[in-house]
């Protein structure tokens, strides 16, 4: 059986830069995972002492707060800065952008719609900028009984599959006045998932790794499955299962946006060995 990676996959630039600024803030800590990868978290805590705080109440004037790669909520970064907490600011660049845009749009009149996960950090935080509020919708479905302005901003969490997007769009407009959309799917995402839609088509079993709790893993993993049902989607080396290598010909490969590149290398040595 021959292995192969996807032409591109794993850490993004925003989580590149994320670990970066943690690495250099020694004896901090995050406020919520940096990124969605606790291998990755016990790494940075282990050898340079970057803690994770759940609460953000725990931390204390003088303490080094460091921001997660996914943004937080407005009021908890007015709060945290007001408490005399040295914060530093590892959200990644395309997710503040959608924060601004909630924001300006919010102020100017329009109804803001979101096409996200409403439980995910990136979105409590990007709604959390539109000062007069937002809906946030996961499909075209939960639209149909939505009062809202003849004037919408419609805007995606960044690691949403395009066509899916594009169904939300499509919906809104004929159906209102105006419709500002908003491309905010971030390109690490896209380049990530167009490599995957293209080995999956190609391999007939796909490995996926990621944290169980990284959204653009499971998109990563969704896109394989819809091309090869032996797709599967591990943390990793330890969930493989080496029953579903057996009479295959080609395995492809590919990772989320917050995995490291060890856990991979360590997933790839795992099934050479055991093909060997
Ligand atoms: Fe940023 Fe895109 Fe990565 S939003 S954190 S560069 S997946």
């Amino acid at each position: 059986m021959k292995i192969e990676l996807a032409e591109n996959y794993g850490f993004c630039f925003g989580v590149k830069r994320a670990i970066k600024i943690a690495e250099e803030n020694v004896n901090a800590a995050t406020y919520g995972p940096l990124i969605h990868n606790s291998k990755e978290i016990a790494r940075l805590d282990k050898d340079f002492k970057v803690g994770l705080v759940e609460d953000f109440k725990t931390f204390k004037a003088g303490d080094k707060a460091i921001v997660r790669t996914h943004g937080i909520v407005k009021e908890e970064l007015r709060a945290l800065k007001e408490s005399g907490i040295n914060v530093v600011d590892a959200t990644c660049p395309f997710v503040t952008k959608p924060q601004e845009i909630a924001q300006e749009m919010s102020e100017a009149g329009y109804s803001v719609v979101i096409f996200g996960d409403e439980a995910h950090p990136e979105i409590k935080g990007v709604k959390s900028y539109a000062t007069h509020g937002a809906v946030v919708v996961t499909s075209v479905d939960e639209l149909e009984d939505l009062k809202l302005h003849e004037h919408i901003a419609l805007i995606a969490q960044t690691t949403r599959k395009v066509e899916d997007y594009m169904d939300i769009a499509n919906y809104l407009i004929p159906r209102y006045k105006e419709v500002r959309v908003f491309n905010t799917i971030c390109n690490a995402t896209f380049e990530n998932q167009d490599a995957v839609r293209k080995l999956s088509k190609r391999a007939d079993v796909m490995v996926i790794i990621g944290g169980k709790n990284s959204s653009n893993t499971k998109q990563l993993f969704n896109i394989s499955y819809e091309n090869c049902k032996d797709s599967y989607h591990i943390e990793d080396e330890n969930e493989l299962d080496m029953n579903w290598f057996a009479n295959k010909q080609l395995c492809g490969i590919s990772a989320g946006a917050s995995t490291p590149d060890w856990i991979i290398q360590n997933v790839v040595n795992t099934i050479e060995k055991s093909i060997n």
